[in-house]
């Protein structure tokens, strides 16, 4: 049985799929940690031409979701599983951060069944206001716009789907990274070769002593702006 399952509604499945099926996404999926599931918006679309989207009431440039094929396809996932609760990746949401992520990795281990997130994907312009009706958590990725919701669905699961225990190699490696405690950054790190054009790892990483490198690394962990 899977930690978590992500269902996401979008038009443009294949702009997710690759990401989806490479490297950690795609172990954690190999693994059985994670479940991955996509529903077509364009199934739900209105009319001969299955359409989704249309002009804003009181003017304005570009076309919006309607409420109808959104609310159509949230409700075909929830009838399988009410219990599912719906993200929207919107530049009106709260910003995205590494304690958000944690908090549902967390949550997700210790649940008795999978948390189950759908995330929709906006497209176009924007969406409708009434969709959000239908929406338990909004979520920006940052003070700037992007063209849909694909990139920020993509971010925010893997950014909680490589906290899920079994996902990373080093069970430490997500507990010592940036922002591990908040805002913290993360300390630099070095590997081979010792010397690279002239610039030299400091030689107290080679010197063996754990708690001198320990105190190095604090020293050397910056704060988050
Ligand atoms: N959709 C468009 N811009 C976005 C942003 N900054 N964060 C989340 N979703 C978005």
């Amino acid at each position: 049985m899977p930690k978590i399952k992500f269902t996401i509604i979008t038009l443009f499945r294949e702009a997710l799929e690759p990401y989806l099926n490479t490297s950690m996404m795609w172990k954690a999926t190999d693994k059985g940690l994670v479940e991955f599931d996509f529903v077509n918006l364009r199934d739900f679309g209105l009319g001969p031409h299955k359409s989704v989207d249309d002009t804003p009431y009181g003017g304005g440039d570009g076309m919006l979701l309607r409420p109808e094929p959104v609310f159509a396809a949230i409700e075909s996932v929830k009838e399988k599983d009410p219990d599912a609760k719906v993200i929207i990746p919107t530049p009106v949401g709260e910003i995205w951060n590494q304690n958000m992520a944690r908090k549902i990795a967390e949550d997700a281990d210790n649940s008795e069944k999978p948390l189950h997130f759908i995330i929709l994907c906006p497209h176009y312009e924007g969406y409708d206001e009434r969709i959000l009706s239908i929406v338990d958590y909004k979520i920006s990725l940052g003070k700037y716009v992007l063209t849909g919701g694909e990139l920020p669905a993509l971010i925010i699961i893997d950014s909680v789907v490589r906290l899920i225990p079994g996902v990373l190699g080093g069970e430490n490696s997500a507990i010592i990274e940036s922002f591990s405690d908040g805002d913290n950054l993360e300390y630099p790190q070095y590997t081979k070769p010792f010397d690279f054009r002239g610039k030299k790892v400091p030689e107290i990483l080679l010197s063996g002593n754990h708690g001198e490198i320990a105190k190095w690394r604090e020293e050397h962990s910056k704060k988050a702006n």
